[in-house]
Protein backbone atom coordinates (compact mmCIF):
# COMPACT_ATOMS: atom_id res chain seq x y z
CA UNK A 1 0.00 0.00 0.00
CA UNK A 2 1.17 3.55 -0.76
CA UNK A 3 0.69 6.76 1.06
CA UNK A 4 2.03 10.60 -0.37
CA UNK A 5 2.54 13.59 1.93
CA UNK A 6 2.74 17.14 0.68
CA UNK A 7 3.88 19.75 2.87
CA UNK A 8 3.73 23.47 2.85
CA UNK A 9 6.03 25.86 4.51
CA UNK A 10 4.58 28.96 3.13
CA UNK A 11 1.42 29.15 5.55
CA UNK A 12 2.35 26.96 9.09
CA UNK A 13 -0.21 26.07 11.58
CA UNK A 14 1.22 27.47 14.41
CA UNK A 15 4.10 27.06 16.19
CA UNK A 16 5.46 23.86 18.13
CA UNK A 17 4.40 25.15 21.75
CA UNK A 18 6.38 23.43 24.85
CA UNK A 19 3.58 22.97 26.75
CA UNK A 20 2.09 20.68 24.58
CA UNK A 21 3.90 18.12 26.02
CA UNK A 22 2.82 18.61 30.12
CA UNK A 23 2.33 16.20 32.22
CA UNK A 24 0.10 15.19 35.27
CA UNK A 25 1.24 14.68 38.71
CA UNK A 26 -1.65 14.02 41.11
CA UNK A 27 -1.84 12.45 44.58
CA UNK A 28 -3.05 9.23 42.81
CA UNK A 29 -2.24 5.58 44.34
CA UNK A 30 1.32 5.74 43.85
CA UNK A 31 1.39 8.73 41.79
CA UNK A 32 3.74 10.89 44.50
CA UNK A 33 4.30 8.29 47.35
CA UNK A 34 6.74 6.06 46.01
CA UNK A 35 6.33 7.38 42.24
CA UNK A 36 8.39 10.68 41.99
CA UNK A 37 9.18 10.92 46.30
CA UNK A 38 10.50 7.86 48.20
CA UNK A 39 12.70 9.06 51.25
CA UNK A 40 14.87 6.04 52.17
CA UNK A 41 14.69 5.21 48.74
CA UNK A 42 18.34 4.44 47.35
CA UNK A 43 18.15 6.82 44.92
CA UNK A 44 16.35 9.52 47.11
CA UNK A 45 18.12 12.84 47.29
CA UNK A 46 18.04 15.02 50.04
CA UNK A 47 14.49 16.42 49.79
CA UNK A 48 13.10 12.37 49.13
CA UNK A 49 12.35 12.96 45.45
CA UNK A 50 14.03 10.04 43.67
CA UNK A 51 16.77 10.96 41.48
CA UNK A 52 16.14 7.67 39.42
CA UNK A 53 12.93 9.05 38.68
CA UNK A 54 14.04 12.47 38.05
CA UNK A 55 15.97 11.83 35.45
CA UNK A 56 13.37 9.59 33.59
CA UNK A 57 11.39 12.97 33.40
CA UNK A 58 14.04 15.06 32.71
CA UNK A 59 14.78 12.06 29.08
CA UNK A 60 10.68 12.15 28.98
CA UNK A 61 11.37 16.08 27.96
CA UNK A 62 8.40 17.21 30.60
CA UNK A 63 7.46 20.54 30.05
CA UNK A 64 4.62 21.28 32.43
CA UNK A 65 3.05 19.69 35.23
CA UNK A 66 -0.58 20.01 36.54
CA UNK A 67 -0.50 19.37 40.07
CA UNK A 68 -2.55 18.17 42.44
CA UNK A 69 -5.48 16.83 40.86
CA UNK A 70 -7.63 15.35 39.12
CA UNK A 71 -10.04 14.15 40.97
CA UNK A 72 -8.42 14.30 44.53
CA UNK A 73 -8.08 18.25 44.28
CA UNK A 74 -11.95 18.75 44.49
CA UNK A 75 -11.51 17.25 48.84
CA UNK A 76 -8.15 18.43 49.12
CA UNK A 77 -7.27 21.20 51.35
CA UNK A 78 -4.01 22.82 50.19
CA UNK A 79 -2.67 24.47 54.22
CA UNK A 80 -3.20 20.58 55.10
CA UNK A 81 0.32 20.26 52.82
CA UNK A 82 2.59 22.90 54.02
CA UNK A 83 4.46 23.73 56.98
CA UNK A 84 6.88 21.57 59.56
CA UNK A 85 5.92 17.83 58.31
CA UNK A 86 5.40 16.42 61.61
CA UNK A 87 2.62 18.77 62.18
CA UNK A 88 0.84 17.89 59.24
CA UNK A 89 -2.73 16.09 59.55
CA UNK A 90 -3.27 13.05 57.97
CA UNK A 91 -6.80 12.98 56.37
CA UNK A 92 -9.14 10.21 53.80
CA UNK A 93 -9.04 11.12 50.23
CA UNK A 94 -12.49 10.31 49.28
CA UNK A 95 -11.75 10.35 45.21
CA UNK A 96 -9.41 7.66 45.19
CA UNK A 97 -10.76 5.95 49.06
CA UNK A 98 -7.21 5.94 50.21
CA UNK A 99 -5.47 7.97 53.49
CA UNK A 100 -3.70 11.39 52.56
CA UNK A 101 0.05 11.72 54.61
CA UNK A 102 0.45 15.22 53.51
CA UNK A 103 4.16 14.56 53.91
CA UNK A 104 4.31 15.82 49.91
CA UNK A 105 2.40 19.21 48.97
CA UNK A 106 2.36 22.50 47.21
CA UNK A 107 6.31 23.66 48.44
CA UNK A 108 7.91 20.30 48.00
CA UNK A 109 6.48 20.02 44.64
CA UNK A 110 7.28 23.57 43.62
CA UNK A 111 11.10 22.68 45.12
CA UNK A 112 10.44 19.36 42.40
CA UNK A 113 9.26 21.15 39.59
CA UNK A 114 11.98 24.34 39.99
CA UNK A 115 15.08 21.36 40.45
CA UNK A 116 13.99 19.80 37.21
CA UNK A 117 13.17 22.89 35.11
CA UNK A 118 9.47 22.39 34.93
CA UNK A 119 6.59 24.67 34.94
CA UNK A 120 3.51 24.63 37.30
CA UNK A 121 0.02 24.18 36.47
CA UNK A 122 -1.74 24.29 39.45
CA UNK A 123 -5.63 23.68 40.03
CA UNK A 124 -7.90 24.89 42.80
CA UNK A 125 -10.62 23.15 44.78
CA UNK A 126 -13.86 23.95 43.66
CA UNK A 127 -15.88 21.09 44.95
CA UNK A 128 -15.27 21.44 48.88
CA UNK A 129 -14.17 24.91 48.54
CA UNK A 130 -13.89 28.04 46.73
CA UNK A 131 -13.28 31.90 45.89
CA UNK A 132 -11.69 32.52 49.53
CA UNK A 133 -9.26 29.12 49.47
CA UNK A 134 -8.11 29.92 46.03
CA UNK A 135 -7.49 33.52 46.78
CA UNK A 136 -5.02 32.33 50.21
CA UNK A 137 -3.30 29.59 47.85
CA UNK A 138 -2.70 32.62 45.44
CA UNK A 139 -1.52 34.90 47.96
CA UNK A 140 0.51 32.31 49.94
CA UNK A 141 2.19 30.68 46.41
CA UNK A 142 2.66 34.30 44.43
CA UNK A 143 2.66 37.29 47.10
CA UNK A 144 6.37 38.24 47.68
CA UNK A 145 6.40 38.87 51.45
CA UNK A 146 4.82 41.40 54.29
CA UNK A 147 1.12 39.49 54.35
CA UNK A 148 0.05 36.86 56.61
CA UNK A 149 0.22 33.62 54.10
CA UNK A 150 3.30 35.16 52.05
CA UNK A 151 5.30 35.22 55.32
CA UNK A 152 4.02 31.82 56.37
CA UNK A 153 5.55 30.43 52.74
CA UNK A 154 8.90 32.51 53.25
CA UNK A 155 8.97 30.86 57.35
CA UNK A 156 8.49 27.49 55.47
CA UNK A 157 11.51 28.42 53.75
CA UNK A 158 10.66 29.30 50.56
CA UNK A 159 11.33 33.01 50.67
CA UNK A 160 10.86 33.86 46.60
CA UNK A 161 7.07 33.48 45.16
CA UNK A 162 6.67 30.82 43.52
CA UNK A 163 5.25 33.01 41.07
CA UNK A 164 2.45 30.11 39.06
CA UNK A 165 1.21 31.64 36.05
CA UNK A 166 -1.17 28.66 34.87
CA UNK A 167 -4.18 27.90 36.97
CA UNK A 168 -6.84 25.47 37.06
CA UNK A 169 -10.39 26.42 38.41
CA UNK A 170 -11.32 22.84 39.79
CA UNK A 171 -11.59 19.45 37.85
CA UNK A 172 -14.13 17.83 35.68
CA UNK A 173 -16.88 19.53 37.60
CA UNK A 174 -19.98 18.14 35.62
CA UNK A 175 -18.76 14.78 36.63
CA UNK A 176 -21.43 13.07 39.35
CA UNK A 177 -18.23 11.33 40.19
CA UNK A 178 -16.82 14.59 41.23
CA UNK A 179 -17.26 15.90 44.94
CA UNK A 180 -18.97 18.78 44.65
CA UNK A 181 -20.02 18.91 40.85
CA UNK A 182 -22.05 21.39 39.98
CA UNK A 183 -24.68 22.29 36.83
CA UNK A 184 -22.65 24.10 34.20
CA UNK A 185 -24.44 27.57 34.82
CA UNK A 186 -23.44 27.46 38.72
CA UNK A 187 -19.91 26.23 37.25
CA UNK A 188 -19.83 29.00 35.18
CA UNK A 189 -20.72 32.24 37.46
CA UNK A 190 -18.55 29.73 40.23
CA UNK A 191 -15.46 29.95 37.85
CA UNK A 192 -16.20 33.18 36.80
CA UNK A 193 -16.44 34.93 40.74
CA UNK A 194 -13.07 33.10 41.09
CA UNK A 195 -10.98 34.10 37.51
CA UNK A 196 -12.35 37.79 38.53
CA UNK A 197 -10.89 38.28 42.09
CA UNK A 198 -7.60 35.69 41.36
CA UNK A 199 -7.35 38.45 38.41
CA UNK A 200 -7.71 41.56 40.70
CA UNK A 201 -4.11 40.13 42.79
CA UNK A 202 -2.38 39.15 39.47
CA UNK A 203 -3.78 40.14 36.11
CA UNK A 204 -1.01 38.06 34.25
CA UNK A 205 -2.84 34.85 35.46
CA UNK A 206 -3.35 31.81 32.74
CA UNK A 207 -6.64 30.25 33.78
CA UNK A 208 -8.21 27.03 32.63
CA UNK A 209 -11.81 26.77 32.62
CA UNK A 210 -13.35 23.47 32.91
CA UNK A 211 -14.88 22.00 30.32
CA UNK A 212 -17.06 18.59 29.86
CA UNK A 213 -14.75 15.72 31.50
CA UNK A 214 -15.14 13.64 28.15
CA UNK A 215 -17.02 13.94 24.71
CA UNK A 216 -19.43 11.36 25.77
CA UNK A 217 -20.66 13.37 28.34
CA UNK A 218 -24.94 13.82 27.74
CA UNK A 219 -23.86 17.62 28.34
CA UNK A 220 -20.99 17.57 25.72
CA UNK A 221 -21.30 21.00 24.13
CA UNK A 222 -23.79 22.45 25.92
CA UNK A 223 -21.17 22.53 29.08
CA UNK A 224 -18.60 24.55 27.39
CA UNK A 225 -20.83 27.10 25.61
CA UNK A 226 -23.03 27.40 29.10
CA UNK A 227 -19.37 27.47 30.82
CA UNK A 228 -17.63 29.96 28.74
CA UNK A 229 -21.02 32.51 28.22
CA UNK A 230 -20.13 32.86 31.88
CA UNK A 231 -16.22 33.18 32.12
CA UNK A 232 -15.27 34.01 28.61
CA UNK A 233 -13.66 37.19 29.38
CA UNK A 234 -12.01 35.72 32.67
CA UNK A 235 -10.07 33.00 31.18
CA UNK A 236 -7.35 32.02 28.65
CA UNK A 237 -8.25 28.06 28.13
CA UNK A 238 -11.08 25.79 28.43
CA UNK A 239 -9.98 22.15 29.20
CA UNK A 240 -10.26 19.02 27.47
CA UNK A 241 -9.81 15.60 28.83
CA UNK A 242 -9.71 12.24 26.89
CA UNK A 243 -8.62 8.55 27.73
CA UNK A 244 -8.88 5.69 25.11
CA UNK A 245 -8.84 1.85 25.63
CA UNK A 246 -9.21 -1.05 22.91
CA UNK A 247 -12.45 -2.62 23.39
CA UNK A 248 -13.28 -6.29 22.89
CA UNK A 249 -10.26 -6.78 20.98
CA UNK A 250 -11.08 -4.31 18.69
CA UNK A 251 -7.27 -3.33 17.11
CA UNK A 252 -8.34 -1.37 14.19
CA UNK A 253 -10.64 1.06 15.74
CA UNK A 254 -8.29 1.55 18.61
CA UNK A 255 -5.36 2.46 16.66
CA UNK A 256 -7.81 5.30 14.98
CA UNK A 257 -8.00 6.45 18.36
CA UNK A 258 -6.54 9.85 17.39
CA UNK A 259 -9.65 10.20 14.66
CA UNK A 260 -11.74 10.84 18.39
CA UNK A 261 -9.07 13.59 19.22
CA UNK A 262 -9.43 15.41 16.15
CA UNK A 263 -12.96 15.61 16.13
CA UNK A 264 -12.96 16.43 19.93
CA UNK A 265 -10.55 19.15 19.64
CA UNK A 266 -12.67 20.61 16.51
CA UNK A 267 -16.08 20.51 18.49
CA UNK A 268 -14.54 22.81 21.15
CA UNK A 269 -12.76 25.07 19.04
CA UNK A 270 -16.39 25.74 17.33
CA UNK A 271 -18.30 25.99 20.45
CA UNK A 272 -15.43 28.66 21.74
CA UNK A 273 -15.70 30.35 18.75
CA UNK A 274 -19.61 30.54 18.51
CA UNK A 275 -19.74 31.59 21.74
CA UNK A 276 -17.25 34.74 21.24
CA UNK A 277 -19.13 35.58 18.11
CA UNK A 278 -22.62 35.37 20.24
CA UNK A 279 -20.77 37.70 22.85
CA UNK A 280 -19.15 40.22 20.10
CA UNK A 281 -15.62 39.36 21.52
CA UNK A 282 -12.82 38.83 18.43
CA UNK A 283 -10.60 36.78 21.71
CA UNK A 284 -10.11 33.34 20.84
CA UNK A 285 -10.17 30.72 23.60
CA UNK A 286 -7.54 28.74 23.95
CA UNK A 287 -7.69 25.09 24.32
CA UNK A 288 -5.75 22.71 27.65
CA UNK A 289 -5.90 19.47 26.91
CA UNK A 290 -4.87 18.36 30.29
CA UNK A 291 -5.91 14.99 30.73
CA UNK A 292 -5.08 12.61 27.61
CA UNK A 293 -3.19 9.40 27.59
CA UNK A 294 -4.69 5.81 27.06
CA UNK A 295 -5.97 4.53 30.13
CA UNK A 296 -7.69 0.84 30.23
CA UNK A 297 -10.63 2.40 32.37
CA UNK A 298 -13.11 -0.21 31.99
CA UNK A 299 -11.27 -2.57 33.78
CA UNK A 300 -10.68 -0.21 36.47
CA UNK A 301 -14.37 0.41 37.00
CA UNK A 302 -15.27 -3.07 37.08
CA UNK A 303 -12.62 -3.48 39.90
CA UNK A 304 -13.44 -0.55 41.92
CA UNK A 305 -16.94 -1.83 41.81
CA UNK A 306 -16.19 -4.43 44.01
CA UNK A 307 -13.62 -2.79 46.54
CA UNK A 308 -15.23 -2.69 49.96
CA UNK A 309 -15.12 0.45 51.73
CA UNK A 310 -13.71 0.40 54.88
CA UNK A 311 -10.25 -0.44 53.08
CA UNK A 312 -8.33 2.79 53.66
CA UNK A 313 -4.60 2.37 52.93
CA UNK A 314 -1.81 4.57 51.79
CA UNK A 315 -0.25 4.94 48.12
CA UNK A 316 -2.48 2.19 47.35
CA UNK A 317 -1.76 -0.02 43.67
CA UNK A 318 -4.30 2.12 41.75
CA UNK A 319 -4.73 2.17 37.76
CA UNK A 320 -1.20 0.42 36.98
CA UNK A 321 -1.57 -0.30 33.41
CA UNK A 322 0.60 -2.22 31.95
CA UNK A 323 1.32 -0.69 28.16
CA UNK A 324 2.06 -2.53 24.78
CA UNK A 325 3.53 -1.72 21.51
CA UNK A 326 -0.08 -0.79 20.09
CA UNK A 327 -0.23 1.46 23.20
CA UNK A 328 2.02 3.32 22.63
CA UNK A 329 1.62 3.71 18.87
CA UNK A 330 -1.84 5.26 19.75
CA UNK A 331 -0.11 7.81 22.07
CA UNK A 332 2.23 8.71 19.27
CA UNK A 333 -0.97 9.55 17.47
CA UNK A 334 -2.49 11.44 19.91
CA UNK A 335 0.93 13.56 19.91
CA UNK A 336 0.31 13.51 16.18
CA UNK A 337 -2.92 15.24 16.97
CA UNK A 338 -1.97 17.64 19.45
CA UNK A 339 0.47 19.30 17.46
CA UNK A 340 -1.73 19.16 13.97
CA UNK A 341 -3.88 21.95 16.73
CA UNK A 342 -1.44 23.80 17.61
CA UNK A 343 -3.13 26.66 16.62
CA UNK A 344 -5.78 25.90 19.25
CA UNK A 345 -3.99 23.54 21.74
CA UNK A 346 -1.51 25.51 23.57
CA UNK A 347 -1.19 23.52 26.35
CA UNK A 348 -1.32 19.59 26.82
CA UNK A 349 -0.79 17.15 30.03
CA UNK A 350 -0.64 13.55 29.47
CA UNK A 351 -2.07 11.88 32.35
CA UNK A 352 -0.06 10.54 34.96
CA UNK A 353 3.89 11.36 35.42
CA UNK A 354 4.69 7.91 37.53
CA UNK A 355 2.80 4.12 38.35
CA UNK A 356 -0.94 5.90 37.72
CA UNK A 357 -1.51 5.10 33.83
CA UNK A 358 1.88 6.38 33.33
CA UNK A 359 4.77 6.77 31.00
CA UNK A 360 7.31 6.10 34.19
CA UNK A 361 7.08 3.02 36.75
CA UNK A 362 8.69 2.52 39.62
CA UNK A 363 8.53 -0.44 42.19
CA UNK A 364 8.99 0.93 46.25
CA UNK A 365 13.02 0.40 47.12
CA UNK A 366 13.32 -1.22 43.45
CA UNK A 367 13.81 0.21 39.99
CA UNK A 368 12.28 2.83 37.79
CA UNK A 369 11.56 2.18 33.94
CA UNK A 370 10.15 3.12 31.00
CA UNK A 371 6.46 1.78 29.60
CA UNK A 372 6.42 1.49 26.07
CA UNK A 373 4.39 4.78 25.66
CA UNK A 374 7.38 6.57 27.38
CA UNK A 375 8.87 6.12 23.94
CA UNK A 376 6.98 8.12 21.28
CA UNK A 377 6.40 11.18 23.84
CA UNK A 378 9.65 11.27 24.58
CA UNK A 379 11.16 11.22 21.09
CA UNK A 380 8.03 13.75 20.16
CA UNK A 381 9.31 16.41 22.65
CA UNK A 382 12.66 16.08 21.72
CA UNK A 383 12.15 16.42 18.05
CA UNK A 384 9.28 18.64 17.52
CA UNK A 385 10.34 22.30 17.00
CA UNK A 386 9.70 25.33 15.26
CA UNK A 387 6.68 25.03 13.29
CA UNK A 388 4.09 23.04 12.73
CA UNK A 389 3.61 22.44 8.77
CA UNK A 390 0.13 22.19 6.73
CA UNK A 391 0.37 18.70 5.03
CA UNK A 392 -1.46 17.51 2.49
CA UNK A 393 -1.87 13.54 2.97
CA UNK A 394 -3.33 11.15 0.46
CA UNK A 395 -3.28 7.86 1.96
CA UNK A 396 -5.51 4.44 2.15
CA UNK A 397 -8.29 4.13 4.20
CA UNK A 398 -9.75 1.42 6.39
CA UNK A 399 -13.44 0.61 8.35
CA UNK A 400 -13.71 0.88 12.01
CA UNK A 401 -16.66 -0.50 14.12
CA UNK A 402 -15.92 2.81 16.06
CA UNK A 403 -14.67 5.61 13.73
CA UNK A 404 -15.97 5.03 10.54
CA UNK A 405 -13.64 4.53 7.74
CA UNK A 406 -10.38 5.89 8.65
CA UNK A 407 -7.32 7.07 7.07
CA UNK A 408 -4.76 3.97 7.44
CA UNK A 409 -1.49 6.68 7.49
CA UNK A 410 -1.63 9.77 9.91
CA UNK A 411 1.31 11.88 10.44
CA UNK A 412 2.24 15.68 11.33
CA UNK A 413 5.57 17.68 10.04
CA UNK A 414 7.36 20.06 11.77
CA UNK A 415 9.87 22.79 10.88
CA UNK A 416 12.80 24.59 12.51
CA UNK A 417 13.98 27.90 10.49
CA UNK A 418 16.78 28.14 12.94
CA UNK A 419 18.42 24.93 12.37
CA UNK A 420 16.94 24.03 9.48
CA UNK A 421 15.76 20.62 10.69
CA UNK A 422 12.51 18.67 9.71
CA UNK A 423 10.82 15.98 12.16
CA UNK A 424 8.44 13.75 10.46
CA UNK A 425 6.12 11.99 13.09
CA UNK A 426 3.80 9.17 11.25
CA UNK A 427 1.42 6.33 12.11
CA UNK A 428 0.95 3.46 10.20
CA UNK A 429 -2.84 2.48 12.02
CA UNK A 430 -2.96 -0.67 9.26
CA UNK A 431 -3.28 -4.22 11.40
CA UNK A 432 -1.77 -6.17 8.80
CA UNK A 433 -0.17 -4.05 5.96
CA UNK A 434 2.91 -2.35 5.57
CA UNK A 435 3.01 1.14 4.28
CA UNK A 436 4.82 2.95 1.77
CA UNK A 437 5.09 6.70 2.10
CA UNK A 438 6.27 9.26 -0.45
CA UNK A 439 6.87 12.09 1.14
CA UNK A 440 7.51 15.67 -0.65
CA UNK A 441 9.67 17.68 1.13
CA UNK A 442 11.48 19.52 -1.20
CA UNK A 443 9.91 22.74 -0.17
CA UNK A 444 11.81 22.40 3.02
CA UNK A 445 14.88 21.35 1.18
CA UNK A 446 16.06 18.61 2.76
CA UNK A 447 20.11 17.61 2.71
CA UNK A 448 20.38 14.20 4.78
CA UNK A 449 18.57 12.24 7.63
CA UNK A 450 19.86 12.70 10.63
CA UNK A 451 17.60 10.01 12.87
CA UNK A 452 15.08 7.81 11.85
CA UNK A 453 13.43 5.53 14.30
CA UNK A 454 10.77 2.90 14.60
CA UNK A 455 8.42 1.41 17.32
CA UNK A 456 6.63 -1.66 16.07
CA UNK A 457 6.88 -5.27 17.22
CA UNK A 458 5.77 -8.64 15.85
CA UNK A 459 3.85 -8.93 18.91
CA UNK A 460 1.40 -5.83 18.99
CA UNK A 461 0.57 -6.59 22.70
CA UNK A 462 4.29 -6.91 23.91
CA UNK A 463 5.16 -4.43 26.63
CA UNK A 464 7.87 -3.51 29.36
CA UNK A 465 7.71 -5.09 32.87
CA UNK A 466 9.93 -4.95 35.86
CA UNK A 467 12.30 -7.68 34.21
CA UNK A 468 12.49 -6.45 30.96
CA UNK A 469 12.20 -2.92 30.88
CA UNK A 470 13.64 -2.94 27.24
CA UNK A 471 11.77 -5.26 25.61
CA UNK A 472 9.49 -2.19 23.67
CA UNK A 473 12.57 0.15 22.14
CA UNK A 474 12.17 2.18 19.17
CA UNK A 475 14.76 1.04 16.71
CA UNK A 476 16.38 2.45 14.04
CA UNK A 477 14.07 2.66 11.16
CA UNK A 478 15.01 0.22 7.87
CA UNK A 479 14.24 1.14 4.04
CA UNK A 480 14.23 5.11 4.83
CA UNK A 481 15.24 6.80 1.25
CA UNK A 482 15.97 10.95 0.56
CA UNK A 483 16.49 11.78 -2.79
CA UNK A 484 15.79 14.99 -5.06
CA UNK A 485 13.84 15.74 -1.75
CA UNK A 486 11.76 13.28 -1.34
CA UNK A 487 11.44 10.99 1.47
CA UNK A 488 10.17 7.27 1.03
CA UNK A 489 9.56 5.21 4.14
CA UNK A 490 8.49 1.71 4.32
CA UNK A 491 6.26 1.42 7.66
CA UNK A 492 5.27 -1.68 9.15
CA UNK A 493 2.08 -1.98 10.80
CA UNK A 494 0.86 -0.98 13.74
CA UNK A 495 4.27 1.09 13.69
CA UNK A 496 5.10 4.95 14.69
CA UNK A 497 7.62 6.54 13.80
CA UNK A 498 9.95 9.61 13.24
CA UNK A 499 12.12 11.01 10.95
CA UNK A 500 14.50 13.85 11.50
CA UNK A 501 15.89 15.50 8.15
CA UNK A 502 18.77 17.93 8.22
O1 LIG B 1 -6.23 10.83 35.74
C1 LIG B 1 -7.13 10.08 36.52
C2 LIG B 1 -8.45 10.81 36.76
O2 LIG B 1 -9.16 10.89 35.55
C3 LIG B 1 -8.37 12.23 37.24
O3 LIG B 1 -8.24 12.34 38.61
C4 LIG B 1 -9.70 12.79 36.81
O4 LIG B 1 -9.65 14.17 36.57
C5 LIG B 1 -10.06 11.97 35.58
O5 LIG B 1 -11.35 11.51 35.63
Amino acid sequence: LNASLHVDPADPVAPVHRRTFGSFVEHMGRCVYTGIYEPGHPAADPHGFRRDVADLVRELGVSTVRYPGGNFVSGYKWEDGVGPREQRPVRRDLAWHSIETNQFGLDEFMTWCRDLGIEPMMAVNLGTRGLAEALDLLEYCNHPDGTHLSDQRVANGHPAPHDIRMWCLGNEMDGPWQIGNLDARSYGRKAAQVARAMKTADRDLELVVCGSSGSSMPTFGEWEATVLEETYDSVEYVSLHAYYEEHDGDLGSFLASATDMDAFIDSVTATADAVGARLRNPKRIQLSFDEWNVWYLSRHQAEAAVQPTDDWRVAPRVIEDQYNVADAVVVGNLLISLLRHSDRVTAASQAQLANVIAPIMTEPGGPAWRQSIFHPFALTARAARGQVLRTRLSTPEYATERHGTVPALDAVVTHDDQDGSTSLFVVNRSTDQHLTLDADLSAVAPGAVTDAQTLSDEDPYAANTMDAPDRVVPRPAKDVRLADGRLTAVLPPVSWSVITLS
